[in-house]
C-alpha cells in the first residue's frame, strides 16, 4: 500500500478544527446573498486571492471579516455540515470541534444561534456519517477576561453541549495567566480545558497554560522545543499537542515544511497528532496535512500510524472507545506492513 492509501484508510480524529475556519469561500458566498449581503470581493477567486499571510494577526484580520455573513442558526448548520461531508472523505471517524462564540456575540448574533446549528449539525454527524464529536468553546484572547466570564456565563445553559473550553486569537501579548478565573471557571463547571500555547508565543506560555490554567492538551505547542525541561515535563506527562502543519507554514511558523518540527517532536517522544486547523485558510483538510508532512519529512509508515494513533490518545473519548480505534489500526497496520 503506498503512503496516501495508508493515510486515506487510517481512521483517525481531528482536534484542532476551528469551525469557522472551515467556511469555504464558496459557502460564504451562497450564504451572504441569501443573506442580502455584499461581500467586499467581486468573486470568489479574488477572496482568494487574499489568503496570503505573513504571520497569524494578518490571518485573523481576514478570518474574522469572512463569519460576518453568519447570522441565522442554520447558516452556523450548514456550514458545519459542510465540514462533516469533508472529514467524512478523509475517514475521520471523531472530531473535537472549536467555535468561537465571541466572533458572532459581538456582531449581536444571539449566543444560541451558533451554538445550536453548530449542535444540530453534529448529532446528524453522528446519526448519518457516523461520526463522533465534542464542541470546545474558544474564547478570543485578545478580548478582556472579564468579556470571556460574560460569553461563559451565556453557554450555562448549553453545557450539556460542550466538552471543553478553549483559547485562541492573538496570542503575542495575550499571556495565559490573563485567564487564570476563566480557566477556574471553566472548572468549576467540568469542562476540560485546552488553549492555544506556543505558536507564535515563547514556551513560557505553555508553562503557563500548563501550571496556571491546568490545561489538558495543548494546541500547536511547536515552541516548546526550544526549552528541553518542557519537552521532558510533556513527554512525562503525556501531554498531547495538536499540530498543525499547513498552518504553520501559512502563518509563516515555520518557512518551508522540510523544517516542519513534527518529525522531531515524533522521535523525542511527544505525543503530536496533526490537524486543519482553519483549512478553507491553509490549502487543506486533514489528510492533506498528513500527505504534506509524509512527503516534505518522509515519514515512514510506522511515523504515519504513531500520528494517528496519538490523534485518538490526545482525544476525549472514554478509554473503552481509544481502545477500540488503536486495535482497529493494529488490525490495518499487520496488513501494510507485515
Ligand atoms: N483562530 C483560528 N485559527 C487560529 C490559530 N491558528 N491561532 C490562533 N487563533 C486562531
Ligand atoms: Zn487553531
Amino acid at each position: 500500500m503506498n503512503k496516501n492509501d495508508l493515510i486515506q484508510k487510517l481512521p483517525k480524529t481531528e482536534l484542532h478544527l476551528h469551525i469557522e475556519g472551515t467556511f469555504e469561500p464558496e459557502l460564504m458566498f451562497e450564504i451572504a446573498k441569501r443573506n442580502n449581503i455584499k461581500l467586499p470581493y467581486d468573486s470568489v477567486e479574488s477572496l482568494k486571492n487574499t489568503y496570503e499571510f505573513n504571520n497569524l494577526q494578518e490571518f485573523l484580520d481576514i478570518y474574522y471579516q469572512g463569519v460576518n455573513v453568519l447570522k441565522k442558526e442554520q447558516d452556523f448548520y450548514d456550514l458545519t455540515w459542510a465540514y462533516l461531508l469533508r472529514a467524512k472523505a478523509d475517514n475521520v471517524v471523531h472530531a473535537e470541534i472549536m467555535y468561537d462564540p465571541q466572533s458572532h456575540t459581538e456582531r449581536g448574533i444571539d449566543f444560541d444561534y451558533a451554538i445550536n446549528g453548530i449542535h444540530r449539525a453534529l448529532q446528524d454527524g453522528q446519526s448519518k456519517l457516523g461520526i463522533s464529536s465534542y464542541l470546545i468553546l474558544s474564547l478570543l484572547r485578545h478580548l478582556s477576561e472579564n468579556e470571556c466570564l460574560e460569553t461563559l456565563q451565556l453557554a450555562i445553559p448549553h453545557l450539556d453541549k460542550i466538552k471543553a473550553i478553549g483559547l485562541d486569537s492573538s496570542e503575542l501579548g495575550n499571556p495565559p495567566e490573563k485567564f487564570t478565573r476563566l480557566y477556574a471557571k471553566a472548572d468549576e463547571l467540568g469542562l476540560l480545558k485546552v488553549a492555544h500555547a506556543g505558536e507564535e508565543g515563547p514556551p513560557e506560555y505553555i508553562w503557563s497554560a500548563l501550571n496556571i490554567l491546568d490545561i489538558d492538551r495543548i494546541d500547536h505547542g511547536n515552541r516548546c522545543l526550544e526549552d528541553e525541561k518542557l519537552v521532558d515535563y510533556i513527554v512525562k506527562e503525556k501531554l498531547t499537542l495538536t499540530v498543525c502543519p499547513l498552518s504553520n507554514l501559512k502563518l509563516c511558523v515555520v518557512n518551508d515544511l522540510r523544517k516542519h518540527p513534527i518529525k522531531t517532536m515524533l522521535d523525542k517522544g511527544i505525543k503530536a497528532m496533526i490537524n486543519s486547523d482553519d483549512p478553507a485558510y491553509f490549502g487543506g483538510y486533514v489528510n492533506d496535512n498528513y500527505k504534506a508532512v509524509t512527503k516534505a519529512l518522509d515519514l515512514s509508515e510506522e511515523e504515519i500510524i504513531q500520528l494517528a494513533k496519538n490523534s485518538f490518545t490526545g482525544s476525549f473519548l472514554s478509554s473503552e472507545e481509544i481502545a477500540k480505534y488503536i486495535a482497529q489500526i493494529d488490525r490495518l497496520k499487520k496488513g501494510v506492513l507485515y
